[in-house]
C-alpha cells in the first residue's frame, strides 16, 4: 500500500502532519509513504507548482493525501504557475471527476453549528461535485472589447458523457444512503444546465428506487441554511459544488471539519485510486500559528482508508475517535475553543488507541 503525501502551502503541511500522526498510530503493515512538493512550495523549489516528479509520485501511489495550495505571493503569477494550478492539474491528469464532500452534524454536538439546534439536527448530506469540467476547465482569456476595455472571458460547458458519469456516481451513492438525489443547476438561464438537467433525468431511469428532484442553485443555497436536513445527495457541477460545499461546512460547524475524496475510474489492488483533501484552502490568515483545525484532513485520511485501501474498520475507528474528541470539547478556535492543531491531533490519537 502506497500513499503519496502532498502537504502544499499555508496550513496544508500543519494539517497533513496531524493526519500523519493518526496514520502512524494505526501502524498499518506494509504501508509505504512518499512525500512530494506541490503548490507555491513546489514553485519556489522547482519553478512549477506541479513538478513532473510529484505527478509521477501521485500516479504510482494507491492514494494521495493532499493538504492545500495557495499563497498570497502566488496571486499575481500567470495562471499556469499559480499554486492552484497544481490541484487543478492533479484532478485533470489523474481523471478524478467525482468529488465526494460529506457534511454531517455530529450527534449531540448541534451547538457547533451557527444554526438553531432544531435546524442543525439531522444534517447528513453528501455533495457529489463534478470535478473535471465546467467553467473551471473551459477556454479562458483576456481580450479588448469594442470600447477598448480589457475584458476577461471564461467558457462554461458540459457534455452528456461528463454529466452521465457523475450522475451515476450520485445515484449509486444515494442507493447506499437515504435514496434521494437533489440535482442543483441553473437551467432557467444556462444552456450548460439544460443539458445537465436533461441528462440527469435520463440517467435517473436506471435508478427507479431513487427519488430525484431539481433545485436552482440560488434556491439550493437558501435551502441549505433554511433547512439543511432535507438534503441527502446533492449532485452538481464543479463551480456550484465548490460554493455549496463551503456553505455546507459552515452549517455543520466549520470548514475545518469537512473532508473530501476525489475519485476516477482507476482501481488499485485495494479499492479505487483517489486523492483526499480537506475542502478548505491554505488559510494564509492563520498559517504558522498552530490554529488550524486538522479534523478535515484527519477525516480525509479516513475516507482514503475506506475508498482506496479497503480498510473500512480503520476508517470507522478514526471517525469515532474524531467524534469523541469533539464530544470531549477539544475544539479549535474555528469552533470557539482554544485547542491547537497539535492538541487536537494528540486527542484524536489518544482516543484512537482507546477504541478497538
Ligand atoms: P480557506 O479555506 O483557505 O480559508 C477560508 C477561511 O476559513 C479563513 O478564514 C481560514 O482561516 C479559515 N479556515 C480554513 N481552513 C481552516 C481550518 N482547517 N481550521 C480553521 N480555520 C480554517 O479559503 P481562502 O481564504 O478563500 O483561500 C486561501 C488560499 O487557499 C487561496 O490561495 C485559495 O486559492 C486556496 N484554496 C486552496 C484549496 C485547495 O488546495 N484545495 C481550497 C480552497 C482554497
Ligand atoms: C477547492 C478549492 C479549489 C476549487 C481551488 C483552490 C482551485 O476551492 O478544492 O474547493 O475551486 O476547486
Ligand atoms: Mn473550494
Amino acid at each position: 500500500m502506497k500513499i503519496a503525501l502532498l502537504p502544499g502551502d499555508g496550513i496544508g503541511p500543519e494539517v497533513v502532519a496531524a493526519a500523519r500522526r493518526v496514520l502512524d498510530a494505526l501502524a498499518l503493515p506494509g504501508l509505504v509513504l512518499f512525500e512530494g512538493d506541490v503548490g507555491m512550495a513546489a514553485y519556489r523549489r522547482h519553478g512549477h507548482p506541479l513538478p513532473a516528479e510529484t505527478l509521477e509520485m501521485a500516479r504510482a501511489a494507491d492514494a494521495v493525501l493532499f493538504g492545500a495550495v495557495g499563497d498570497p505571493e502566488g496571486d499575481n503569477l500567470p495562471r499556469e504557475h499559480r499554486p492552484e494550478a497544481a490541484i487543478l492539474g492533479l484532478r485533470a491528469e489523474l481523471g478524478l471527476f467525482a468529488n465526494l464532500r460529506p457534511a454531517a452534524g455530529w450527534p449531540g454536538l448541534e451547538h457547533l453549528s451557527p444554526l438553531r439546534p432544531e435546524l442543525a439536527r439531522g444534517i447528513d448530506l453528501l455533495v457529489v461535485r463534478e470535478l473535471n469540467g465546467d467553467v473551471y476547465f473551459g477556454a479562458k482569456g483576456e481580450r479588448t472589447n469594442a470600447a477598448g476595455e480589457r475584458e476577461g472571458w471564461d467558457s462554461m460547458s458540459y457534455c452528456e458523457s461528463e454529466v452521465r458519469r457523475i450522475a451515476h456516481t450520485a445515484f449509486a451513492a444515494a442507493g447506499k444512503r437515504r435514496g434521494r438525489v437533489t440535482s442543483v443547476d441553473k437551467a432557467n438561464v444556462l444552456e450548460t444546465s439544460r443539458i445537465w438537467r436533461e441528462t440527469v433525468v435520463e440517467v435517473a431511469r436506471d435508478y427507479p428506487d431513487i427519488r430525484l428532484d431539481h433545485l436552482y442553485v440560488d434556491n439550493a443555497a437558501m435551502q441549505m441554511v433554511r433547512a439543511p436536513g432535507q438534503f441527502d445527495v446533492i449532485l452538481t457541477g464543479n463551480l456550484f459544488g465548490d460554493i455549496l460545499s463551503d456553505q455546507a461546512s459552515a452549517v455543520v460547524g466549520s470548514i475545518g471539519l469537512l473532508p473530501s475524496a476525489s475519485l476516477g475510474e482507476r482501481t488499485t489492488g485495494h479499492g479505487t485510486f483517489g486523492l483526499y483533501e480537506p475542502i478548505h484552502g491554505s488559510a494564509p490568515d492563520i498559517a504558522g500559528h498552530g490554529k488550524a483545525n486538522p479534523l478535515a484532513a484527519i477525516l480525509s485520511l479516513a475516507m482514503l482508508l475506506r475508498h482506496s485501501l479497503g480498510r473500512e474498520a480503520d476508517a470507522g475507528r478514526i471517525e469515532r475517535a474524531v467524534a469523541k474528541t469533539l464530544g470531549d470539547g477539544v475544539l479549535g478556535a474555528d469552533l470557539g475553543g482554544t485547542a491547537s492543531t497539535e492538541q487536537i491531533a494528540a486527542a484524536v490519537v489518544s482516543n484512537l488507541l482507546s477504541i478497538s
